[in-house]
């Protein structure tokens, strides 16, 4: 494989003097949020549906997985508490037809069904079963959803959503977290970081719903606690990263670098605060570098670093051979920068330990110690404005490779950027429009 000598860091931040827009194009964000509405309930679609992808063949996205739904929803939710009072029907859609899933009889036995067809019938061909983030997710957004209901006064439909679904699906996490489920990739079975953060945030936050409404809680405190201390088994203090999955019980023997982006997602799909932490930090430098090397697009002279799932995936999108980066990890990555430097300039300090250190080494060179920097300091507005740069390195990257339309495909080729894989990957345009909150929750911060 072709290596280069400069690292990923230097290429990264050298990238920041190519002609890199600071501001992610407004006309290409709204461009992505009207696609992202074109996949939901899309016509010959249940009403509430969210199509993974507009492509039907080779391969085939036209289902709605559940995980990808609760992803795409929880958009609509936070665009619906920034004042979009008119996608209240949409988000009431979506919850009837997760109450129709949640009653469908289906190959898992239950809730772990990772997806469904688009006319709400159960989908019964051999697939990675069960996968156990689905229900955790749907949780999470339908609990964000309710919790603004309650804010606005609208205690009955809150009320509704909690014993229409949200009840059922944490009795479902309570239950199964300790059962072996396929991951979020839909490949691996065994115990995952990813599943198990989205389950204990689910837990925890609907506890504390519960209890609005006075249904006893203990139970899901009691299995959050004991959720807590299994996820400290993925902390791998040699390596000093999180080790996406453990006693995995499935054949794929080259995914062996115990290296994924999923872990970012984790922090960015539950509690924020978490992205601070030093084994996140470093896990996100070691998978940078990891694709940076592994790319050959990588090093095209363009700013910012395409990401994939991780290094050793063959998925390229249709079947097995050589994957490629994904745009929704990539803007992923985006977001993950910008959502350090909100939680810092929130904090007033970046603490800098012997772990993250290379992680801002390639912010600031000069740095040589563990070291805290205040917010009195200059470098910290350096650095701050550094992460951000960066976060928009990526999503520039992610806007390189999209059509002239501003499209967005699940991956693009590792050598020449076309576009691969599944057509109007609706994840993609979500996550962009993630970025865009990212950005703008630290200018809501500061203008507070
Ligand atoms: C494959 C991805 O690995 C999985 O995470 C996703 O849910 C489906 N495609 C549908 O987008």
């Amino acid at each position: 494989m072709f290596r280069t000598t400069i690292s990923a860091g230097a290429a990264l931040v050298a990238s920041l003097q190519l002609n890199l827009s600071a501001e992610v194009p407004k006309e290409w964000e709204e461009k992505a949020g009207g696609y992202l509405m074109e996949n939901i309930s899309p016509e010959g679609t249940l009403p509430g549906t969210v199509v993974a992808g507009t492509s039907k063949y080779m391969p085939d996205y036209w289902y709605d997985w559940t995980r990808d739904a609760a992803l795409v929803m929880d958009v609509l939710v936070t665009r619906y508490i920034d004042g979009e009072k008119d996608l209240l029907p949409q988000l009431m859609n979506y919850f009837s037809l997760s109450i129709r899933h949640h009653n469908t009889p289906n190959l898992s036995g239950g809730d772990g069904e990772p997806k469904f067809n688009v006319d709400g019938t159960a989908f019964n061909l051999p697939w990675g079963r069960p996968q156990n983030d689905g229900p955790a997710l749907r949780a999470l957004t339908l609990i964000r959803l309710a919790n603004q209901l309650l804010e606005e006064g609208q205690v009955g439909t809150a009320k509704e959503l909690y014993e229409g679904m949200i009840h059922s699906d944490l009795d479902f996490v309570a239950e199964k977290w300790k059962d072996p489920s396929f991951d979020l990739w839909e490949e691996v079975c065994g115990e995952h970081f990813y599943t198990k953060m989205v389950q204990l945030n689910a837990l925890t936050e609907g506890a504390k719903l519960s209890e609005y409404f006075g249904v006893s809680s203990d139970r899901y405190y009691r299995e959050a606690a004991d959720l807590e201390r299994s996820l400290f088994q993925h902390f791998d203090h040699e390596k000093k990263r999180i080790i996406p999955s453990l006693n995995r019980t499935d054949d794929k023997d080259y995914k062996d670098q115990d290296l994924d982006s999923s872990v970012i997602l984790a922090v960015l799909h539950t509690d924020k605060e978490m992205a601070l932490n030093d084994f996140v930090i470093n896990t996100a430098k070691v998978l940078k570098d990891t694709f940076y090397d592994l790319y050959p697009i990588n090093r095209d002279g363009n700013p910012g670093i395409a990401i994939g799932r991780y290094p050793e995936d063959k998925y390229n999108g249709i079947d097995e051979s050589e994957a490629h980066p994904w745009f929704l990890l990539t803007l992923a990555f985006g977001e993950y920068y910008h959502t350090l430097a909100n939680l810092y300039e929130e904090r007033g300090c970046i603490e800098i330990s012997d772990i993250s250190l290379p992680f801002f080494q390639e912010l600031d060179p000069s740095l040589e110690n563990s070291v805290e920097i205040q917010k009195f300091m200059p470098q910290f507005n350096m650095l701050v404005l550094k992460l951000r740069e960066l976060g928009d390195a990526f999503v520039e990257r992610a806007r390189h490779h999209t059509t002239s339309e501003g499209r967005m495909s699940e991956q693009f080729d590792r050598n020449t950027g076309e576009q691969r894989g599944a057509e109007n990957l609706t994840w993609s345009y979500a996550n962009l429009i993630r970025v865009k909150f990212a950005k703008e929750y630290s200018s809501k911060c500061l203008n507070n």
